[in-house]
């Protein structure tokens, strides 16, 4: 049978809805009476799995689901080994710098060398100011980042942002942006391979569905 990951929070509604365009029905996850992390979807075809986002690619890395669903930004931060099967066009943000609003640094580069830059995607940020040639230090946090420059325990941010307004009611603003992100539809490589579950069947559907938005 095969088994979805399906990401709680922001991607949950249209990644139900996607699955439910493709005869997969796991919306009793967006039943506030149930509080149950594994179902059979209504045609018994499929189990959905409730997960985090990030761990949405451990599980199908460890193939114990064989599709899943998550944002650009979390395959950029922990580069799983999973197959990237179809661009979903849905779940825009980006990723990108933002300081206080207030603040001199107009672009990465004015920021000061070894300065502060507060992040939940440690390995993005890492990544981006190395490729600027730019020492500074990460501080991880794990969510609430736009406090760093609020309180000065850092000059800047690396985060998501989506429709801006957490950044505005914050006092912040973006200077750069480094990637945009959409949801995406990963598989485990293998299962990929021997269509476990049917699920070339799933995945073609869901690529028609995508390209369908996209127009
Ligand atoms: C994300 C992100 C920003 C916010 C951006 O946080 O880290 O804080 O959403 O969205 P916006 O541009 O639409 O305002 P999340 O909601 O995941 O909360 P967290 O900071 O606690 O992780």
């Amino acid at each position: 049978m095969l088994t979805v990951a399906l990401p709680k929070g922001e991607l949950l509604k249209n990644s139900i809805r996607l699955f439910q365009s493709v005869g997969l029905d796991f919306s009793a996850f967006l039943d506030s009476g149930t509080r149950q992390l594994q179902i059979l979807d209504a045609s018994g075809q499929a189990k959905g799995l409730l997960v985090r986002g990030q761990d949405v690619p451990v599980y199908v890395e460890y193939g114990q689901a064989q599709l899943g669903i998550i944002g650009y930004d979390v395959l950029r931060e922990k580069k799983p080994q999973v197959a990237h099967l179809v661009d979903l066009q849905f779940g825009y943000c980006r990723m990108s710098v933002a300081v206080k609003a207030s603040s001199a640094y107009k672009s990465p580069l004015d920021l000061p060398p070894h300065g502060r830059v507060a992040s939940k995607y440690v390995n993005c940020a890492r990544e981006y100011f190395h490729s600027l040639d730019l020492p500074i230090e990460i501080v991880p946090l794990s969510g609430s980042v736009e406090l760093g420059p609020i309180t000065g325990m850092s000059e800047a941010i690396v985060d998501i942002v989506s429709t801006g307004r957490t950044l505005r009611e914050n006092g912040l603003i973006e200077i750069t942006t480094l990637y945009e992100s959409t949801a995406r539809l990963i598989g485990h490589p293998l299962s990929y391979r021997l269509n476990t579950g049917n699920m070339h069947q799933f995945v073609e559907k869901m690529r028609q569905e995508a390209a369908l938005t996209a127009v």
